[in-house]
Order: structure tokens, then sequence, then C-alpha cells
């Protein structure tokens, strides 16, 4: 049994991460989180008390999080600003929480002396052309686009030099785009499902041609679990399911899913800089650790996720609204 400290874990992987923890190991967990608009405690609820403890505070509060990693065996990392239209809005938070937060970790664990796990994203490695037979690799050189996946970046080299100059017992894992449960509405498939519920058409950005690598939450859940037992210190492992799909495709499902016509959206302004394909060769961390997705088939993945948002309206119906309000002033 081991103790985790879970960043970030009442927001969307996070809070996946804890629920596939206290289902499948004897771990306890804290969470600490700064409940941004991001977090929501209620994607805790119902979790055993006495295996689960919610912190509410900031990674970049150096008291606090000396603190709690000095209680913890192990650190794992997911707080973050991780939404790409806010950084293009306003980059500030995501320096201070994905930058000076992580820094203020590292830290933390260089004094006490704790394992490290950093979950980061394949978006530092910029992106892919549509007709280009290469995947994303652990030697792929870090090219991000947009100031969230910068910061996110920035964050993976301080992790890098953590392990290096101060002999941090790190290791990184940099996953693809993630649905399921508890995903925030401002995110692409969530945003489309509630919707598709309130009776707003789906907007598509641009043509709708971009390509995301889609993983469920609890395959990520258990990548890293798998990495956390079995990792080597200082390494990469990139997290990914084989699931690219272009987001025409996918409003398209979701809009059959749902029983209306597949043709019921709308074309909208596309993202500035917007990454054209992300797609994950997890190789490595298959062979090296016998990792096994779950979740082999999209559609029913997909399906189930539509039926959590049906069931849940009270988790996401107080975002909706602010968030189609802030779309709107975009033109999105
Ligand atoms: P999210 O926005 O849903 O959740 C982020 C959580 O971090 C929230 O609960 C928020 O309150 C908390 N938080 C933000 N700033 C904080 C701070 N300063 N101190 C403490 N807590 C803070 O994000 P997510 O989609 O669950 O992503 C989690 C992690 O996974 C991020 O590091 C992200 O880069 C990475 N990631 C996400 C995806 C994806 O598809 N969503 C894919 C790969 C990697
Ligand atoms: O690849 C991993 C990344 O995936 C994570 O690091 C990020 O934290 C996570 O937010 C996600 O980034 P994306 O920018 O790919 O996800 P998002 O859900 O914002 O958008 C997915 C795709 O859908 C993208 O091509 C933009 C498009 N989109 C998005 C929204 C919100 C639309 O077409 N319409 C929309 O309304």
């Amino acid at each position: 049994m081991s103790k985790l400290l879970v960043t970030g874990g009442a927001g969307f992987i996070g809070s996946n991460f804890v629920h596939h923890v206290i289902r499948h190991t004897d771990h306890t967990v804290t969470v600490l989180d700064k409940l941004t608009y991001a977090g929501n405690r209620d994607s805790l609820a119902g979790l055993p008390a006495n295996r689960v403890e919610l912190v509410v505070g900031d990674i970049a509060d150096a008291t606090l999080v000396d603190d709690l990693v000095g209680r913890v065996d192990t650190v794992v990392h997911y707080a973050a600003e991780s939404h790409n239209d806010n950084s293009l809005d306003d980059p500030r938070p995501f320096l201070d929480t994905n930058i000076v937060g992580t820094y203020t970790l590292l830290e933390a664990a260089r004094r006490n002396g704790t394992r490290f796990h950093h979950i980061s994203t394949d978006e530092v490695y910029g992106d892919l052309e549509l007709d280009d037979p290469a995947r994303f690799t652990e030697a792929t050189p870090y090219n991000p686009s947009s100031p969230y996946s910068s910061t996110k970046a920035g964050s993976d080299l301080l992790v890098r030099a953590w392990v290096r100059s101060f002999g941090v017992q790190a290791t990184i894992s940099n996953c693809s785009n993630n649905y399921g449960p508890y995903q925030h509405v401002e995110k692409f498939i969530p945003r489309q499902i509630t919707n598709v519920i309130r009776g707003i058409r789906p907007k598509l950005y641009g043509a709708g041609e971009n390509v995301r690598d889609w993983i469920h939450a609890d395959d990520h859940s258990s990548a890293v679990l798998t990495i956390l037992d079995r990792g080597r210190i200082g390494e990469t492992y990139l997290i990914g399911a084989d699931g690219e799909k272009d987001n025409k495709t996918v409003v398209e499902l979701i809009l059959s899913l749902m029983g209306e016509p597949s043709d019921a959206y709308d074309h909208v302004t596309d993202r500035a800089g917007h990454d054209m394909r992300y797609a994950i060769d997890s190789t490595k961390l298959r062979t090296e650790l016998g990792w096994v997705p779950q979740y082999r088939d999209f559609e029913a993945g997909l399906a189930a996720t539509i039926d959590w948002y049906r069931r849940n309206d009270a988790w996401w119906a107080r975002d909706k609204d602010g968030v189609e309000a802030f779309y709107a002033s975009k033109g999105q």
C-alpha cells in the first residue's frame, strides 16, 4: 500500500485516476486541487473518506506543497491549466500553474526524496500533417504550438532537469486526447454532447479535418499505474490507444448516437494556430512495461460517455451557460 498525492485530482483525468486507484489498488490518496473553474469536488463524491482526502490549495504554494509532499510516498502530478482556447485568451495562469506550480512540486520532491510522476501531453511534439505516415515517439523533437502546450513542454523539461541535476526520482508520460466521464463542458466531446442535450447545434472549428488520437480516461489511468509500478526512473512513456479520428467524424457519430441527423452541426471560426493532427506510437509502454488498453471500441466508449452526461446534468449544468457565452464572444 502506498500514499499518493494526486495534484489536480478534482479535474477530469485526475478524478478518473482517483476512482481507478480506489477500484484497483489499496493505496490512499490525498488530492491537492485549487478548485479552479475546471475543478469540481463532486467528481470525487462517493469515494471512501478513509482513503481519499481533498486538500483545496495551490500547487504553487511552497509551504503547503512541502508539507503534503513530505507525507506521501509518491506524487502524481495532473494539476494544470489544460485548455488551449483559454490559453489563447489569457496565457498568464498557464505560466503560473504549469511552470511555477511544477517547479514548486519538483523542489518539494527533491527536498523530501519523493517519487514523482509528471502527467503531460502529446501536444508538446507539435502536430503532424494528415498524410504523414509518422506518429509521435519518445524521440520526436519538442515543437509546441500554443501557450498551453509550450508551458507543458516547459514543465516536462523542468522534470528532466531535476532528474539529471538533482537526482529526483521522476518519470513522465505524454498522453493523447482523453474522453470519458467528468470532462469539463469546454472540451470538444462534452461540449457537443451537452449542446445536443440542450438543443444547441454542435460547433465544429473550421472544416473539421483536424485529427485527434482518442483514448478513454480509464486507459490513461491504467497506463499511469503501470508506469508507477514498473517504469524506469528518468524515462518518458507515450500513452495512446490507436484512436485517430477527425473531428467531423466524431461530431457526426455523437449526433447519430443521440438520435439526431448526422449533419445537424455548424462550422464556426477556427482556432488560431490549430494543430492539424496528433498520433501516438505507444510501442515503448506496451513492449517494455506490458500495458494494454481495455477500451478498444470508440463508438461503445462514446455511447457510454453520452449516457453519463445524460444522467449527470447536475454535474455539468453549472458551467454550461458561461462556457457557451465565452465561445459565442469569439464566434465559436
Ligand atoms: P482539467 O482542466 O480538467 O483539470 C485540471 C485540474 O487542476 C482542476 O481540477 C483544477 O482545479 C486543478 N488546478 C489547476 N490549477 C491548479 C493549481 N494552481 N493548483 C492546484 N490545482 C490546480 O484538466 P485535465 O484535462 O484533467 O488534464 C489533467 C492533466 O492531464 C493536465 O496536466 C493535462 O496537461 C494532461 N493531459 C490532458 C489530456 C486531455 O485530453 N484532457 C491529455 C493528455 C494530458
Ligand atoms: O492531445 C492532448 C490534449 O488534448 C491535452 O493536452 C489538452 O489538455 C486537451 O484539452 C486536449 O487538447 P485539444 O485542443 O486537442 O482538445 P479540445 O477538446 O479543446 O479540442 C479537440 C479538437 O476539437 C480540436 O481539434 C479542436 C476541436 N474543437 C474543439 C471545440 C471545443 C471543435 O471543433 N469544436 C469545439 O467546440
